[in-house]
């Protein structure tokens, strides 16, 4: 396959075969038409990048009824606040500050930014909806060309464009770093977070690979990509959010003191992320992983214990059909989000069922699918006296 970024040789290492879309919660009657496509990884060693080879169209997965909303996590709401304070001490000198967010999803981070100039841009209908309701600056669109055209006819520049966890969804990169381009001012940043590589390849939590996750990047590829732009990568901050994150910061001019970001390239050296060797041997980890959980859970039933989900993550959709995981094992999934209950899991249709459905229905081990909230959900769960499992260390 031919890298989507710089049209160089990507060899293929990871096929997980037929997926549905991650987030594709579905009801009964729409089993039959279920949209499925096959879910394989290459990576450009030249720009250091693990990508998708093939991706189901962004309106397929961003659309009217996207079910994630990021006020779901009350980490993450916190997290988005520190964020969006880290921000103010370090970028709103200017008095005219303005600020865009890219996949502003319900308005959680720009809810900070109420008393600036502020845009958000969000694709998926639902969700730009409570933003509107939260009285947020949001645009339902696709951050491109025709999102922007108002703020280049009009010249207006922005100081920060922020991105959580929607770069990586992107598929035309070398487009979204020539629009940031057009709207950032000269002296701008461009911030944006991502699950960072070396977090799951530690991990090995290959759940993180899924429809959206278009690309799973690392200071190195993101520094290569946007070198190609004349942008400089000037600082990239470890991030615990989604198992493992990284902030990475985007000027067009260079840093003077870049210790920090030496020791990020150091480690990724030193771990091979710009070599395929370490994705052969991440290959070979995910193949493990399947074998163990798939013992546990087996050991499990035989055994007569049963078991539930938590939380019907996009992550989750890898897991299950990866493995092969469906009612045969897992009797329902718990969740919070209203849009998911009383819908199926895509591709193995396992009921999902509201809080109340888990409180009286506890099994034995419970399957925790949103391992990255284990702490925000520990401490809510404690009446839970049996065993929680998962295919990482929880
Ligand atoms: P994500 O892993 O795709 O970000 O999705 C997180 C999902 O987890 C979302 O559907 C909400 C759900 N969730 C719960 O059900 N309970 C919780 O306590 C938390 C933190 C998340």
């Amino acid at each position: 396959m031919k890298c989507r970024i710089d049209r160089s040789n990507c060899k293929i290492f990871l096929n997980f075969g037929k997926m549905p879309i991650a987030n594709g919660f579905l009801k009964k009657k729409d089993f039959k038409s279920e949209y499925f496509f096959n879910l394989s990884v290459g990576f450009n060693e030249k720009l250091s990048l693990f990508q998708l080879k093939s991706n189901p169209h962004p309106k397929k997965m961003f659309n009217k009824n996207y079910p994630f909303y990021t006020s779901s996590s009350k980490y993450m709401v916190k997290h988005f606040k520190k964020f969006a304070q880290w921000i103010k001490n370090n970028f709103t000198k200017n008095k005219n500050f303005k600020i865009l967010e890219i996949g502003s999803n319900d308005g959680t981070f720009l809810n900070n930014f109420k008393n600036y100039f502020h845009v958000g841009i969000e694709p998926s209908l639902s969700v730009h909806k409570v933003a509107l309701i939260n009285k947020i600056n949001s645009k339902n669109k696709f951050f491109d060309q025709t999102s922007l055209k108002k703020y280049i006819k009009k010249k207006v520049f922005f100081d920060v464009i922020v991105g959580s966890n929607v770069i990586c969804h992107i598929p035309n990169q070398n487009e979204l770093i020539r629009n940031v381009k057009k709207i950032l001012k000269e002296d701008g940043v461009f911030i944006f977070e991502e699950p960072y590589l070396g977090a799951m390849y530690k991990k090995i939590s290959y759940d993180q690979i899924y429809d959206e996750h278009i690309y799973m990047f690392s200071a190195s590829s993101i520094s290569k990509i946007f070198q190609r732009y004349n942008f400089h990568l000037i600082d990239a901050i470890p991030q615990i959010t989604h198992g493992g994150s990284m902030r990475y910061i985007i000027k067009r001019k260079k840093n003077e003191n870049e210790k920090n970001l030496v020791n990020i390239f150091n480690y990724e050296n030193k771990k091979k992320l710009n070599k395929i060797e370490s994705c052969i041997e991440f290959k070979s980890n995910c193949e493990t992983s399947k074998k163990k959980i798939l013992d546990k859970i087996k050991s499990i039933k035989e055994k007569g214990g049963s078991i539930c989900g938590y939380a019907a993550t996009s992550k989750s959709t890898t897991i299950l059909n990866y493995c092969n995981i469906g009612t045969n094992y897992i009797d329902y999934i718990c969740d919070t989000t209203k849009e998911k209950i009383g819908k199926f899991s895509p591709g193995m249709h396992i009921p999902i069922k509201d809080m109340d459905h888990f409180h009286n229905n506890m099994k034995d081990f419970v399957y925790l699918f949103a391992w990255n909230h284990k702490d925000e959900i520990f401490n809510k769960e404690t009446n839970f006296k049996g065993k929680w499992i998962s295919h990482v260390e929880l």
